[in-house]
């Protein structure tokens, strides 16, 4: 490999990278994210347990400390409840199992905010749960066990898979936008997939035709009518992921908390450059040289707007009912924020760091509105869940 390109590109990841394109011929972006992503010694998310937070390189709504976790557990005990019979507000029936299975679970925090309200709170919903950590970064895998605490004797498995037969609940946040899309162009000539290839000093993007009669099938699925010179994500591996988990699902809920549009709006001129972006100390980049994405794979975030409509097919497909589809910050009122923020009273204050992060949830441009939730159930009649109480509000 020639010194320059080392240079420019300057990560380890890269020279592989060049090394496999040389080998095999261009990567479609959906290959070269994934691997820039999890390489499993040197992508972006092998390399640390954790990379959102004020010292990392963007924040999910888990950084803006226990509130987040405290409304979803009041959402996974009435969901318990109605699994157990006992209704929305009765006391359940039995004690049977609730399976609680995170995806994307990072370390664990998001698990450990959500059992450390509900041993206090609701004992015999804590003494159901099944705790499953689902997690692709195996760094992130091992620190789960110590950020769980006392509430390591919940888990019941730790792995990268989803767990077959889950009776309860399988939810997710911030994992389909980490998904690797395949980004596609429209031209004159028809529909055609951008590459990345490696030019003579750094990697490259080139047009071809698209990788898999998959990619076109799926923009008719969702009504997608891309015009000449638009740039879009299609995001097989999200929609893949919704399926499985879908046949993992026995009997339950599935929950999805993201950043995305329904395809009307995402394949609309509005995104016409498409939403694939990088963070890095809290920044989104483009360069000169090329697309931010594409420089210094494992060093960067890599990041998609999701596509809501593709999910509620792929949700369709695999057999769920969708419930409910809510910007967040009305999905957390309905569980309870603003009852929260009077709890505190008048004349006390809530600390600095509370405040903004009440803010970050509520406001509009912030994570309330910026992010939807989407919930599916399997196998159930259930009646309208508290958190999507207030309609299906999505702006
Ligand atoms: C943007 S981070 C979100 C982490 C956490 N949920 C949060 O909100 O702070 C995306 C996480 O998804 C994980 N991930 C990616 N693909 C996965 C998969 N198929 N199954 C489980 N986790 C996955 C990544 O390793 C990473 O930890």
């Amino acid at each position: 490999m020639p010194f320059r390109f080392l240079s420019l590109m300057s990560s380890a990841l890269s020279s592989l990278i060049v090394e496999r394109i040389r080998n095999t011929g261009p990567l479609t972006v959906a290959q070269f994210v994934d691997n820039a992503l999890y390489h499993e010694e040197l992508g972006y998310y092998a390399r640390a347990g954790r990379r959102s937070g004020r010292d990392g390189d963007f924040f999910t709504s888990v950084d803006l400390g226990p509130m987040f976790g405290e409304l979803l557990e009041a959402q996974f005990e009435e969901m318990w409840r109605v699994m157990s019979g006992g209704g929305a507000v009765g006391e359940p029936a039995t004690d049977a199992r609730f399976d609680l299975v995170e995806a994307a679970a990072g370390n664990g925090r998001l698990a450990r905010d959500i059992l450390d309200h509900a041993a206090v709170r609701a004992p015999r919903f804590y003494q159901a749960i099944r705790l499953h950590l689902v997690e692709r970064s195996p760094l992130a895998r091992a620190e789960q066990a110590e950020t769980l605490g006392p509430h390591a004797q919940r888990l019941a498995t730790g792995s990268a898979e989803l767990p077959a037969g889950v009776r309860g609940v399988i939810y997710a946040n911030e994992l389909l936008d980490a998904l690797a899309p395949h980004l596609v162009v429209m031209r004159d000539g028809g529909l055609r997939e951008v590459y990345v290839d490696a030019g003579d000093d750094r990697l490259v993007t080139r047009e071809g035709p698209p990788s898999s009669p998959r990619i076109e099938a799926y923009l008719a699925a969702v009504g997608a009518r891309l015009e000449p010179g638009w740039f879009a994500e299609v995001n097989l591996a999200a929609a893949d992921w919704i399926r499985t988990a879908g046949s993992c699902l026995d009997c339950g809920f599935l929950m999805i908390i993201d950043y995305g549009h329904e395809a009307s709006r995402l394949y609309s001129s509005s995104h016409s450059t498409g939403t694939l972006t990088t963070y890095r100390r809290h920044a989104s980049e483009h360069r000169d040289e090329g697309p931010g994405w594409l420089m210094e794979p494992g060093e960067r975030d890599i990041t998609s707007h999701v596509d809501l409509t593709g999910i509620a097919l792929a949700g369709r497909e695999a057999g769920l009912q969708l419930l409910g589809v809510i910007d967040q910050t009305y999905f957390l009122l309905g569980l309870g924020l603003a009852e929260r923020l009077l709890e505190n009273g008048s004349d006390a204050p809530l600390d600095v760091k509370r405040r903004l992060a009440l803010k970050t949830l509520l406001l509009p441009g912030g994570m309330g509105s910026t992010h939807k939730v989407m919930v599916f159930a399997k196998a159930l009649q259930c009646p309208t869940l508290r958190g999507l109480s207030l309609g299906g509000r999505v702006t």
